[in-house]
């Protein structure tokens, strides 16, 4: 994953209800977006979206995500995803981990069970990774690099180098309490700092590293620039065709 393109990727969550309101919200981004080279866009709808979705961004260059995918990938696991049914459907990521799913009990185990999956298959893994809230002692920080180090227990330098990691602070997620270009650029430079650790300072360099939580079009430029991060991880921001592309074109 090239660290110098900057990576945007929509998150739509539950959202929209009906497959005619995503496939237009799919369409709405591919217009919006129709010039933009510069950057490495995608779009994550649920499950059931995915088909109609890919169908209506086919003919551009934005990609396609999934939301979260099951460790295992066949067999008598009902009601579950697997990595080849979205291989299948032409899913280049998958976002694992994300706080949402981490608070229906998600461990950093199985996530990285699901990245190990997701791997396999040549897909790109977006991994979730953030404190739910900050205290004084910076004890957040000895947090996060919980999530890192579990990662690093299954994957080799190679590996890593093939994921992306999110960094989501869930008090910021939702909220409109965007993290500042400070706090941001302060944990670019700690994840930076922790895989240098658990692996060596050029593997570091290479992993790419984005932000989620409340990312807007009149905050992105400014997180962009000063933040430090290659690229955002959007949500509500993301629903709207418009505002989506306005984000995507300030990471410049
Ligand atoms: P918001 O942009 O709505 O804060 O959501 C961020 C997020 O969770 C993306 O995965």
């Amino acid at each position: 994953m090239k660290k110098n393109v900057p990576l945007i990727i929509g998150n739509w969550k539950l959202n929209p209800v009906t497959l005619s309101e995503a496939a237009s919200l799919a369409s709405g981004v591919v217009t919006k977006l129709k010039k933009e080279t510069e950057a490495l866009v995608v779009v994550a709808p649920s499950f059931i979206h995915l088909q109609e979705v890919k169908k209506k961004i086919s003919k551009s260059l934005i990609e396609l995500a999934a939301q979260d995918v099951y460790s295992k990938n066949i067999g008598a696991h009902t009601g579950e995803v697997s990595i080849l049914q979205l291989k299948d459907l032409g899913v280049s990521m998958v976002i694992v981990g994300h706080s949402e799913r981490r608070a229906m009990g998600e461990t950093n185990k199985e996530v990285c069970q699901k990245v190990v999956t997701i791997l396999a298959q040549k897909i790109t893994p977006v991994v979730c990774v953030g404190e739910s809230e900050r205290d004084d002692q910076g004890n957040f920080f000895t947090f996060v690099e919980e999530q890192l180090r579990s990662l690093s227990e299954v994957l080799d330098t190679t590996q890593i180098k093939k994921v992306v990691i999110a960094y989501e602070p869930i008090w910021a997620i939702g909220t409109g309490n965007t993290a500042t270009n400070e706090d941001v650029k302060e944990m670019q430079l700690f994840i930076e700092t922790v895989l240098t650790k658990l692996y060596d300072r050029n593997t570091a360099k290479k992993v790419k590293l984005i932000y989620g939580g409340s990312v807007k079009a009149h905050n992105a430029a400014e997180l962009y620039k000063e933040g430090g991060m290659s690229g955002f991880l959007v949500g509500g921001a993301s629903l709207k065709a418009e505002e989506f592309s306005e984000i995507v074109k300030a990471c410049k």
